[in-house]
């Protein structure tokens, strides 16, 4: 993987647009041993053909397709949005392998946005930073590596609580997890205020924090206070921060299953604060209706898959999509 030099061209594929039926032709999951038996197997006659996909392991719940079809369908882009399943270490051979097929290019999802940054060829700035692709373009025997999720957070910010995450002083709590990562060096690249990094295992928050300091401009400090901190999951701790913060964002996986315990205890909340949960599925976190008590404003991450989705179709294909059609498309889904 090198640095990438130049932002990936315009590649607009001309073509009529397709009725959505002929999505219901193929399996819901594919594999890569599909993808090695493509045109053995008879796949190039799939119709629309597959130029985008997702992968991931499991990959099956995924609403990419659905919301990328929206997209192509909006620019009449003829050609389908796939899912893969991949094993880890096979990542670099799924890339191979659509490369090979003619894909436009793919999103990458749990658990390979690591393994995908040392599998492409060249990676943007962000994408390095944050030490992750979700996002790769296939272009000249290239495969160029994106992160979509930072940019996605800051637009979902902007879209939930018509407020610039940039002026916000901002709590990641799963800081050490990959999204929260990813929101985590956003926030530093927006430069904010403050940034509290929060994770169960607090020695990856401190590793970031360390990390996320040499991005920020200005001072490092503000009074006693370090701009960048990063805390254990103590709710005394987190408490005793909340009252200098605007923005809680909750990047764990607690919240999932409806059996999972309060990440936080409902009565450290305060109705001042502005609070995001990355998770959309329950649409209502218990942190969410815990917020929704407490007089906050909340949200779901409904709104960073839409536009984290809007960001990856711009590298793929030049011109960014309008989200309303692509929103709808999540909702009906
Ligand atoms: N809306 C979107 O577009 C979007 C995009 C990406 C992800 N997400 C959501 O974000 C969440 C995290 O995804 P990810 O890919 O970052 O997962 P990940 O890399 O596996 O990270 C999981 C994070 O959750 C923490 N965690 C797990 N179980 C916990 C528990 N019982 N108590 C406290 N902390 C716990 C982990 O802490 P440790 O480091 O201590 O293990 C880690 O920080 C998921 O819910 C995912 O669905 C949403």
């Amino acid at each position: 993987m090198a640095a990438m030099a130049i932002k990936a061209t315009t590649r607009r594929i001309p073509g009529r647009r397709r009725p959505y039926p002929a999505l219901m032709q193929t399996p819901d999951v594919h594999t890569i041993e599909d993808l090695k038996t493509w045109a053995a197997a008879g796949r190039a006659a799939i119709d629309p053909k597959p130029i985008l996909a997702v992968i991931g392991k499991p990959v099956a719940h995924s609403l990419s397709p659905q919301l990328h079809q929206a997209a192509l369908d909006q620019f009449g882009i003829e050609g389908q949005y796939i899912r893969i399943e991949v094993e880890p270490g096979a990542v670099r051979q799924a890339f191979d392998l659509m490369a090979g097929l003619g894909f436009t290019g793919c999103n990458v999802t749990v658990p390979h946005k690591v393994e995908a940054l040392q599998a492409v060829d060249e990676a943007d700035t962000l994408a390095q930073r944050i030490g992750a692709v979700n996002t790769v373009l296939f272009q000249d025997d290239l495969k160029l590596g994106f992160n979509s999720d930072g940019p996605g957070l800051v637009r979902a910010i902007r879209e939930e609580f018509s407020v610039d995450l940039k002026d916000l002083r901002v709590m990641i709590l799963g800081a050490g997890g990959g999204a929260g990562r990813a929101a985590a060096v956003q926030c530093a690249l927006e430069n904010c205020e403050r940034v509290v990094l929060v994770n169960r295992t607090t020695d990856k928050a401190t590793d970031l924090a360390a990390e996320l300091r040499t991005m920020l401009h200005g001072t490092p400090v503000l009074g006693p206070r370090s701009r960048i901190q990063a805390l254990p999951l103590d709710p005394r701790k987190i408490e005793a921060q909340l009252d200098a913060l605007d923005l809680v964002i909750n990047a764990t996986s607690v919240g999932l299953k409806p059996t999972d315990p309060p990440l936080l205890p409902a009565a450290i909340l305060q109705p001042h604060l502005l609070v995001y949960d990355l998770i959309y599925k329950p649409a209502r976190t218990r942190l969410l209706r815990d917020a929704a008590a407490a007089g906050c404003r909340g949200a779901n991450g409904l709104s960073m898959l839409l536009h984290q989705g809007v960001v990856s179709f711009g590298h793929w294909f030049g011109d960014e999509p309008d989200p309303n059609p692509m929103r709808q498309a999540l909702m009906d889904a």
